[in-house]
């Protein structure tokens, strides 16, 4: 069996990969108790101990508003970490597979992004990813970088249950209709990864010679669900699916409002929509419908 380094691993993505990968690989799962991106020779003692094939790196400082006021911080556990998990990556022969964002755009192209676009983030979220990746190519290591966009799922801070709770206590939910992006879940996310080191799903187990496989294309990838949509168009998929599978709860009046009339200290992108299409010609592995992953999610939810 495959060793396999998670880091993150109660976050919503990590959470998931370290129960996906379970099984066919061996586990090492590290959240941030016991594996702080902020320390440095953590992180090079953690990889050097559990001698990884695979490091999967979940971790990250994902609070897009309070990263404008903590730069230092974010730069720390978004572009310095992974620098340093590329070195060790290297070092250890390992493949470093990493999550990055749709926010490293500045959201002014129109139709899809593609890997080959120009990158421009408009936050300091945005600017510490990219800098992330870029550590990560500049280490030299192994890497498959995947950049995915507007993650939620059953647990963990997310959209969805931000507005599932909100609505047990207002009538009228106003959501932003002019950012168009796809949502992406924790789970969906977690099953492209196992997909990804497991092409040939020949086995149980996860071989090195699948891993080796994936490594021959390092380079960074756009992996979020298929289809598009805005956050107003998000919350009434997320009520109508919760009444369909009749979760607990209230649905609300949802007023439809565009991003001026709702100011955030992070600017974000108008599109965040990505093309996937490398992913799947490189790899044969795609997310399904963003709807699709709503369904699996709200189906999660208690009661659901
Ligand atoms: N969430 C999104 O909408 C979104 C969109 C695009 C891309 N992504 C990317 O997808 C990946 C996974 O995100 P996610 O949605 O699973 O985020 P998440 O739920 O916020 O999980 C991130 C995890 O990282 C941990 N973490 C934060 N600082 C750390 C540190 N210094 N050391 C170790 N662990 C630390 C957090 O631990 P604590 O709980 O202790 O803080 C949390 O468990 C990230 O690379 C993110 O940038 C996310």
């Amino acid at each position: 069996m495959i060793r396999v380094l998670v880091t993150g691993a109660r976050g919503q993505v990590g959470t998931e990969v370290a129960r996906e990968l379970g099984g066919r690989a061996e586990v090492v799962a590290h959240d941030r108790s016991t594996l702080d991106l902020a320390n440095a020779e953590q992180i090079a003692a953690r990889v050097r101990e559990a001698r990884p094939d695979v490091i999967v790196n979940c971790a990250a400082y994902t609070a897009v508003d309070r990263a404008e006021g903590e730069p230092d911080l974010a730069r720390t556990v978004n572009a310095v970490a992974p620098g340093i998990l590329g070195e060790e990556a290297k070092r250890a022969g390992a493949l470093l597979l990493h999550y990055s964002t749709d926010y490293v755009f500045d959201g002014t192209k129109r139709g899809a992004y593609t890997e080959t676009d120009g990158t421009n983030p408009v936050s300091v979220y945005g600017r510490t990813k990219l800098e992330g990746e870029r550590a990560i190519v500049q280490s030299g290591c192994r890497h498959v970088i995947l950049r995915t966009s507007w993650v939620y799922g059953p647990h963990g801070a997310n959209f969805m249950l931000t507005m599932l709770r909100l609505a047990a206590t207002r009538d009228e939910l106003r959501v932003v209709d002019d950012q168009r992006g796809a949502p992406t879940s924790a789970r969906a996310i977690a099953r492209l990864t196992r997909e990804l080191l497991d092409r040939n799903g020949d086995t149980d187990e996860i071989a090195r010679r699948e891993v080796d496989e994936v490594a021959g294309h390092t380079g960074i990838y756009h992996a979020t669900a298929a289809g598009e949509t805005t956050w107003f168009g998000f919350a009434q998929a997320i009520f109508d699916e919760a009444r369909r599978k009749r979760v607990p709860g209230r649905s609300p009046r949802l007023v439809a409002i565009t991003t001026a009339e709702y100011p955030t200290p992070a600017r974000r992108p108008a599109n965040s929509v990505l093309s996937s299409a490398r992913l799947q010609s490189t790899f044969g592995v795609a997310i399904a419908d963003w709807r699709r992953g709503l369904e699996e999610a709200v189906s999660a939810l208690p009661g659901g």
